[in-house]
């Protein structure tokens, strides 16, 4: 078993039955997905699932999970998803998936967000692999994209993967990717925030409970929970 595999496996712990689930978007995701749908059927388990993107939509109906809509739930009792950077202190970058709206609702929504990666997610700072995801309007994409500016160093209109038009997240919206030279996230995220235009942004903070990360065929558990 691979890392990913291993952290993917080592979430199926965390799943109890008569529960709601939320599904993450990614490579790492897409493997509890599937761990997952194994586990419901070999133990019979009564689990509905809401996906966080359209990707793990059909991944979830190629699975024959119960599956349920966002718009029907008001709870999640977890969500197992990937990162693009974790921290120590449990700060979370996502987004290389587009869908950062669906992403947050679930993640702020859930009585457990648990994040599984491998130990090349692991960051001393948010921002320092990756840029940061900002979904954005695109109704006046080129306004946010300035104002964003102001206070960014870069901030570019992500293109979709045949780089032939724009991303467009499954709302209908726009992602940008901007580098930020910065001291405090909680600031950043606030001047990001009250930005017009920004829908969502992929900076989790305060949010995640615990992440798995997997090296060399170990987990570690990070949690601030006591
Ligand atoms: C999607 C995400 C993904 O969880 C993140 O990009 C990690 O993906 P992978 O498991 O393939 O490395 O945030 O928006």
């Amino acid at each position: 078993m691979n890392n990913k595999e291993l952290v993917a496996h080592e979430a199926l712990k965390y799943v109890k039955n008569n529960s709601i689930i939320g599904l993450g978007t990614g490579s790492t995701a897409n493997l509890f997905i599937q761990a997952l749908a194994q586990k419901i059927k070999k133990e019979s388990l009564n689990i509905k699932v809401v996906a966080s993107s359209t990707v793990s939509q059909v991944q979830a109906l190629e699975y024959n999970l119960d599956y349920i809509s966002l718009d029907q739930i008001e709870v999640v009792d977890l969500y197992v998803d990937g990162a693009d950077e974790v921290t120590n202190n449990l700060d979370v970058l996502k987004g290389r998936g587009y869908d950062l709206l669906r992403e947050k609702l679930l993640a702020q929504i859930s009585k457990q967000f648990l994040v599984i990666g491998d130990k090349s997610k692991m960051v001393g700072k948010i921002g320092e692999k990756f840029p940061i995801p900002i979904e954005i309007s695109p109704i006046a994409w080129k306004i946010t994209q300035n104002l964003i500016q102001k206070i960014a160093k870069n901030c570019v209109l992500r293109p979709n993967t045949a780089g032939d038009a724009f991303a467009i997240t499954s709302t209908g919206n726009f992602v940008l990717d901007c580098t930020f030279e910065y001291t405090n996230l909680k600031d950043l995220s606030e001047e990001i925030a009250k930005t017009p235009g920004v829908i969502e942004y992929g900076i989790f903070q305060y949010i995640a409970n615990i992440a798995l990360i997997a090296d060399d065929n170990q987990v570690t558990k990070i949690t601030l929970d006591v």
